[in-house]
């Protein structure tokens, strides 16, 4: 007889030879109407989630949904229909979901979020670190909002991922602006936008210092990109003709500004495991691994991160002369508008990265309020620009490190 499952039934998975339990995890997926294989599982152990295929070792434990088993209903196909989502989550999908958030990107990697659970009620808080700031580049926190959003839009899409469907209410305290946004997970509506789609890049994601080639990303790329964007609220252009050259111009100016600053090279030095003497675990911070090398030529504004001194094995390289920036952009400047922005950062990185490209930060003239002004795209509105994208084909950049789960998550009641 063919294996039969409905959504929130439990796949088991036996040792041939002992009969002990070697895996299980809760069926939140179901392909086929009739229930028949295969299935999305997510593993107890693990918190993931993948497509199965179950083999002889492998049989169904029903959990009871005494309509859903009636003869012939069709089998539910999403853990919502299946009224699954009543039930807790798992201590393990918890974990994975706040290790997918951190994978996101933050000014000088300080990781500036924390994650609190609350069992009973389904629901993530997503807070400020403010023990993680960088009190000469980000005075006002806009970067630090960049990179919280872009947790945020991690842990919903990772959430989606696992059928979860999360509704987001952005600084839901107005007494307490670290509370960036609550999460809840018990929203019985699938997210219109699809980001769960976008799973696989959070962890191919990495920000890439090399030189990109001179390849034009195609305009259909470009018009995801934007959707991206759009999506959540926030506009994405694309910087040409003296538009690009007054951004380049900008950032060089930015850049020649932070290398003689005293309290940016302060916060790089904090932030970047340059030396022995640096006093940083390898869970946090720019490692040299990550630097990229120098700009020998080539028009892309790099970030030194070694600040003008000299790292051992760094090469120098030429970069490309007509690199490709993305700003991306909102009427109103406020902490909401950040929040957003971070998001929309962070689902336009995703983006790119299934479409193959990679990406990297162009953000010093952001750090000087007068800098920042004429940024902006005078054709394409007159909004507050947040972010700087250099997109283009490249190698990827490598994985940088983050701190461990357990120092950023608690669950509770
Ligand atoms: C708001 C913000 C500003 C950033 N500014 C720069 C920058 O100017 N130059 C750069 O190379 N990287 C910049 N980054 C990238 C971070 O250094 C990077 O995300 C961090 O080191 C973690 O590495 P990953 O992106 O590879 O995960 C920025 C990231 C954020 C979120």
């Amino acid at each position: 007889m063919p294996m039969r499952a409905h959504v929130g039934d439990q796949l088991i998975v036996e040792s041939p030879t002992t009969g002990a339990t070697r895996r299980d995890g809760e069926i939140v997926g179901v392909h086929h109407n009739d229930g028949t294989p295969p299935y999305d599982v997510r593993w107890s152990d693990s918190g993931r989630v993948s497509l199965v295929f179950p083999g002889p070792d492998a049989h169904i434990h029903h959990t009871g949904h005494p309509a859903d088993m009636a003869p012939g209903a069709p089998a539910p196909r999403t853990a919502t229909e299946a009224r699954a989502s009543a039930r807790p989550l798992p201590d393990a999908e918890v974990t994975a979901l706040a290790r997918d958030a951190a994978a996101a990107p933050s000014m000088h990697n300080a990781q500036p979020w924390r994650f609190r659970y609350f069992r009973g009620k389904r629901l993530f808080h997503v807070t400020a670190d403010l023990a993680r700031t960088l009190p000469h580049s980000d005075s006002d926190l806009r970067a630090l909002h960049l990179g919280c959003g872009a947790a945020l839009m991690n842990l919903r899409v990772a959430a989606a991922h696992s059928g979860r469907h999360p509704t987001t209410e952005l600084l839901p305290d107005p007494d307490d602006p670290t509370l960036l946004a609550a999460v809840s997970l018990t929203s019985p509506l699938s997210d219109e936008d699809g980001p769960s789609g976008l799973y696989p890049a959070i962890h191919a994601r990495h920000t890439s210092r090399s030189p990109f080639t001179e390849t034009e990303i195609p305009e259909s790329v470009r018009t995801t990109l934007r959707e991206a964007a759009g999506a959540e609220g926030v506009s994405l252009s694309f910087a040409s003709g003296w538009h690009l050259q007054t951004v380049l111009d900008l950032a060089l100016e930015a850049e020649a500004r932070n290398l003689t600053d005293h309290g940016s090279a302060e916060d790089l030095t904090h932030w970047t495991q340059l030396s022995a003497q640096t006093p940083r675990s390898a869970t946090e911070g720019v490692p040299p691994y990550a630097f990229g090398p120098r700009r020998r030529g080539g028009k892309a504004p790099m970030r030194d991160f070694a600040g003008g001194q000299p790292v051992p094995g760094r090469e120098s390289a030429d970069f490309e002369s007509s690199p490709q920036l993305a700003l991306l952009a909102t009427p109103g400047d406020r902490p909401k508008d950040w929040l957003r922005a971070g998001q929309a950062m962070e689902r336009v990185l995703l983006t790119a990265t299934l479409e193959g490209l990679s990406s990297s930060f162009v953000t010093q003239a952001l750090e000087w309020p007068d800098l920042r002004w004429p940024l902006r795209d005078p054709v394409a509105g007159a909004g507050h620009v947040h972010m700087v994208l250099r997109l283009g084909y490249g190698p990827p950049g490598p994985r940088t490190p983050r701190r461990p789960t357990r120092h950023i998550l608690d669950i509770v009641p």
